[in-house]
């Protein structure tokens, strides 16, 4: 990711450290105030808007961790960084407790500030980032309940609102979990019978004479069983919309009838000889490949011409892959407040395996997985630790899934010998400080919290 510059306040009270330190990061091409202590500090703070602030523990005067109070007392989301003399360690976990972002030893390593400042740079970016995509969501890129912006989508939305005001037949065609019945539904809703009932049938899995008895009703007696009259979806739907959930399930005999009352626009309960008007605006959905299943005779031609009077195709997500980054934070936002979690953003690398995962299940699946990882994650960011293995092992073309994990477990084995000391680890491993970290943040890899003594 390429880094922005970020306006950063250093806080010691030695120069020699905030100003090597100041030198260091504006070579990186960041804006750097200095302060010499709590106060100077405080004064910079209220006059400025820094992106981080570097805050030594201890100073004379105001001692770090009241400036931190202080800062965050102002405004809560400023990532502070703070610094500690390795004997304060405990400080600084108090400080962490205070909502200090992080901290770093001294001694340190000018490099290893340098890769906290690129993290938090890129944190704050996509929050804004994301923050973004909400509003805009909140705008454009949706129709009804249908998230979108893709052409493909786009040109759903027109022939949705081209059709919704007529009463003419649809057919919704698409993989499962692409949207078929939220679709039905949006027509419904831009229908002049949007007031009217919205009645949905599933035709798959059902014995013949129960769908029928679903579809039409039946009189008292009309079969075993049948003790009451029974209005059927037909009527239940009156003045509204009937949606006709797996139509290439009915049986040959259901296929009959129901031409029949989409040309009649009448029907009647089994059992019963009463005629009864069909108002009711049908919309049918398969995830079959309805001209296909007519060649081979399992479907009726004629009966799929009468349905197909206006198709509506839904494309796979696989592609319109550009929805994923918007779906994926609609939904991360619908599951987050659901659960009441503080999960803000998607991680650029967790986004990078959304997009190269290829979704069979569709947008169902990436509901799903979006729903997992607010439930399973412990940062206010999905991180690819976070989702279903699955999409993580084939998101990386040429990469086996047990390469992948036999590098993370490795990685992690190897932090624990060196009880977490990165530098010692990444020595044991052969590489350097900066991709360990890289390996530590994709596989999500933290020192495990420990009670201060
Ligand atoms: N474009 C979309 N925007 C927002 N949510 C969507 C979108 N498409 C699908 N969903 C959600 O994904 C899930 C599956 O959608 P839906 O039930 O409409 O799919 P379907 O095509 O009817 O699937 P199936 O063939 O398995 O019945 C639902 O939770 C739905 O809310
Ligand atoms: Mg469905």
């Amino acid at each position: 990711m390429e880094v922005a510059s970020a306006r950063i306040l250093i806080v010691d009270d030695e120069p020699i450290v905030r100003e090597s330190l100041g030198a260091y990061l504006r070579d990186q091409g960041h804006l750097c105030d200095l302060a010499p202590g709590g106060r100077a500090a405080l004064e910079l703070a209220a006059r400025n808007s820094y992106q981080l602030v570097i805050l030594d523990i201890r100073m004379p005067g105001m001692d770090g961790v009241t400036v931190l109070a202080e800062l965050k007392c102002r405004q809560p989301d400023l990532p502070v960084l703070m610094i500690t003399a390795y004997a304060e360690v405990t400080t600084a976990v108090a400080a962490m407790k205070a909502g200090a972002y992080d901290y770093v030893v001294k001694p340190f390593d000018p490099e290893e500030i340098g890769l906290i400042v690129r993290n938090v740079v890129a944190h704050h970016h996509l929050i804004r980032e994301n923050l973004q995509l909400r509003q805009k969501l909140a705008e454009r890129d949706r129709f009804e309940e249908l998230v979108g912006r893709s052409p493909r989508m786009r040109a759903v939305f027109d022939l949705i609102a081209g059709v919704a005001d007529t009463n003419v037949t649809v057919l919704i065609t698409g993989e499962s979990g692409t949207g078929k019945e939220l679709a039905a539904r949006a027509i419904h809703r831009r229908s002049p019978r949007a007031n009217g009932p919205f009645v949905a049938v599933s035709c798959g899995g059902l014995p013949e004479t129960l769908v029928e008895s679903e579809l039409f009703g039946h009189e008292r007696g009309a079969f075993t069983g049948a003790v009451a009259r029974h209005r059927g979806r037909f009527e239940q739907a009156g003045g509204g919309t009937l949606f006709l959930d797996e139509v290439a399930e009915i049986s040959p005999k259901t296929q009959v009838d129901l031409l029949r009352v989409l040309e009649s626009r009448r029907f009647t309960r089994l059992g019963g000889t009463e005629e009864i008007a069909a108002d009711v605006r049908v919309v049918a959905a398969t995830n079959r490949d309805l001209g296909a299943e007519v060649k081979t005779g399992r479907f009726r031609e004629d009966l799929y011409y009468r349905l197909k009077v206006v198709v509506i195709p839904l494309p796979p997500l696989r592609e319109r892959t550009e929805d994923i980054p918007l779906l994926a934070t609609h939904f991360l936002e619908h599951f987050a407040r659901e659960m009441g979690r503080a999960v803000r953003a998607v991680s650029p690398d967790a986004m990078a395996l959304l997009l190269a995962h290829d979704w069979p299940g569709n947008v169902r699946e990436l509901a799903n997985a979006l729903q997992r990882a607010v439930a399973v994650g412990r940062s206010e960011l999905v991180e690819p630790i976070d989702l279903p293995v699955e999409a993580a092992a084939e998101a990386v073309p040429g990469t086996g899934r047990t390469l992948q994990e036999l590098e993370q477990r490795h990685v992690a084995a190897v932090l624990e010998e060196s009880d977490w000391n990165v530098t010692h680890a990444a020595t044991t491993l052969g590489i350097d400080r900066v991709t360990l970290y890289k390996k530590m943040k994709r596989y999500g890899l933290r020192r495990p919290e420990r009670q201060p003594p």
